[in-house]
C-alpha cells in the first residue's frame, strides 16, 4: 500500500507520517498548507486526512471531479452538511471511512454508552458530556462529544438538535430540562483527550468515561484502517468506526 496524506505537517499528520514508515508503508504524497491537494491522488493506494475542515472540503471536491477510485480516511473534525453530501457523493466511486476518532476503545466506548443510555432511559438519569483537550484544538464540543451525544440520543429516540444543550450559562436562569444532554468543554496545556459521559440519577451515577494518553493511537488507528480497506480491496461507500470493529471481532 501506498499512502497520501493531507494535514501532513500538523500534530496527528505528523505521526501519521512515522506510522506508516514504522509499518513499511510509503508515503508518496505529503500535503499541508502550503501545497496542492492534486498531489493527494497520483500514486496513492489511500488517502489520510488529519487537516481542517477547509481542506477537507477541497480534497473532496477534487475527488468528486476526478471520480477518483481512491479510499479516503477522514479524521478531521469541525464537519458540516457540506462534507456529508461530498462524502456521500464520493462514495458513489470510493471506498470512503470517517470518524471523528480513530480509537477502536472509543468505538467500543460509544457503543456501551448507547447501551446504557437505552437501559437506563432519560427519566430518571441525566447524561452530561464533559470533555477535555489540549490549547490548540480549534472546535468545539469534540467531534467525539458530539457522536457519543448522537448515540445517547438514538438509544433514547431523541432528536440530537432538540436535546443537545452547548451553553448553560445562556440559560443560567432555567432549570435544566427534561431528557436534556449537556456538553461541557475544557482546552489546556498538551491534554491529548478525554471523554467522560455521566449519567446523574437521584442516588446514584455512572460515569464512562476513556483518556488517550498518546495522540499516536489515533495515527496507528487511521493506518490499520487504510490498510484494512486496501488489502480486502473494499468496495465504494461509506463507512465508519462500526465496520472496522466488526471486522476486528470477526476476525479474532
Ligand atoms: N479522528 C481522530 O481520531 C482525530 C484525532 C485527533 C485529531 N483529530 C482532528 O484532526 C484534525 C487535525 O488535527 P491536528 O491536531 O493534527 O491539527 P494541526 O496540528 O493544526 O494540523 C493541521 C494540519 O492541516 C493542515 N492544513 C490546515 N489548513 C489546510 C488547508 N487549507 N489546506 C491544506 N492543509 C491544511 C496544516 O498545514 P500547515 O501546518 O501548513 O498549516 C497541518 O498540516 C483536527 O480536525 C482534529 O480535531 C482527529
Amino acid at each position: 500500500m501506498r499512502l497520501s496524506v493531507l494535514g501532513a505537517s500538523g500534530r496527528i499528520g505528523r505521526l501519521v507520517v512515522e506510522c506508516a514508515e514504522r509499518f513499511g508503508v510509503p508515503v508518496t504524497g505529503a500535503v499541508s498548507s502550503d501545497g496542492a491537494v492534486s498531489l493527494l491522488f497520483n500514486n496513492a493506494d489511500a488517502i489520510i486526512d488529519f487537516s481542517a475542515p477547509e481542506a477537507t472540503v477541497e480534497m473532496l471536491k477534487l475527488a468528486l471531479h476526478r471520480r477518483s477510485m481512491v479510499p479516503i480516511v477522514i479524521g478531521t473534525t469541525g464537519l458540516g452538511k457540506v462534507h456529508e453530501e461530498l462524502i456521500t457523493s464520493c462514495a458513489g466511486y470510493a471506498p470512503i471511512f470517517h470518524s471523528p476518532n480513530m480509537s477502536v476503545v472509543v468505538a467500543i466506548l460509544n457503543e456501551l454508552v448507547g447501551d446504557v443510555a437505552k437501559a437506563l432511559g432519560p427519566d430518571e438519569f441525566d447524561v452530561e458530556i464533559l470533555e477535555a483537550h489540549h490549547k490548540l484544538k480549534k472546535d468545539a464540543p469534540s467531534g467525539t462529544a458530539l457522536m457519543l451525544g448522537h448515540s445517547v440520543a438514538s438509544a433514547r429516540d431523541q432528536i440530537f438538535q432538540d436535546v443537545a444543550q452547548f451553553d448553560r450559562v445562556k440559560e443560567a436562569t432555567e432549570l435544566r430540562k427534561h431528557g436534556e444532554i449537556g456538553f461541557a468543554v475544557i482546552r489546556g496545556g498538551s491534554i491529548v483527550g478525554m471523554h467522560d459521559v455521566s449519567f446523574n440519577g437521584e442516588f446514584e451515577r455512572l460515569s464512562l468515561r476513556h483518556e488517550a494518553l498518546d495522540a499516536g493511537i489515533f495515527a496507528t488507528g487511521a493506518v490499520k484502517i487504510a490498510r484494512w480497506i486496501v488489502d480486502n480491496h473494499l468496495p465504494p461507500g461509506r463507512y465508519t468506526m462500526n465496520d472496522y470493529v466488526h471486522h476486528i471481532l470477526n476476525t479474532r
